[in-house]
């Protein structure tokens, strides 16, 4: 059974936009596939900001391990299981100050290791986790999505086709407080029930 991968980042709970997208998003998809949705909300910031202890414990595989070392890999290993696990991964992401929360950006820390999820090669760096498709839902207040101010959504492709995540679809609510802000968030609804139909 194909399983999904929910992970949410907005810090604004319930009134979310993204959440709200990428939530109706999994369960469509989950509903269609019938398979398991792994959640994981990034909005907990209870992920550990890498350091060089972590990140060398990281980078050392299993059986080499110190205890101290299994104890800082812990939760890089569980974030890499909850990737390889999924067929389809559905990010909803909010834009802060032009890029991303700071809490995607320590996940990506965490679960960009060598060897695992991408390996270095004499043409350049590899993804490993092929196969799978991605869904970004973005929402922002002012900055419009993939304009030059918008580091967050490409810098997010980039990252997810690093690790081998090249299939990649966004569904975008930006620029909310420009106005028209329920017509666009209609229109990304409507994106959805359009993908999932
Ligand atoms: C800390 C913070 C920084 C923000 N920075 C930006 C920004 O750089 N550009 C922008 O368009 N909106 C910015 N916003 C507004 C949010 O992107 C907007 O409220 C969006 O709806 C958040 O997504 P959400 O509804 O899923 O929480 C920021 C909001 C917060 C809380």
């Amino acid at each position: 059974m194909p399983n999904l991968l929910h992970i949410s980042a907005s810090i604004q709970g319930d009134t979310s936009v993204s959440r709200s997208l990428s939530t109706a998003l999994a369960h469509a998809l989950g509903k269609k596939s019938g398979g398991d949705i792994i959640e994981r909300d990034l909005s907990a910031n209870d992920l550990p900001l890498i350091d060089g202890a972590r990140f060398a414990a990281n980078g050392t595989a299993p059986e080499d391990r110190t205890d101290a070392q299994s104890e800082l890999a812990a939760i890089a290993d569980t974030l890499i299981s909850e990737l390889q696990q999924a067929d389809t991964i559905v990010l909803g992401v909010p834009i802060y100050n032009f890029g991303a929360p700071a809490s995607l950006k320590v996940w990506a820390d965490l679960v960009a290791r060598a060897g695992t999820t991408f390996k270095y090669t004499p043409e350049g760096p590899v993804g490993l986790l092929t196969g799978k498709k991605a869904y970004i839902t973005v929402a922002s207040g002012g900055t419009r999505v993939d304009s030059d101010t918008d580091f967050m959504t490409p810098w997010l492709r980039h990252f997810l086709g690093f690790i081998g995540i090249t299939d990649v679809e966004v569904i975008e609510a930006s620029a909310l407080m420009a106005g028209d802000a329920d017509e666009k968030v209609s229109a990304a609804k409507a994106r959805i029930e359009a993908l999932v139909s």
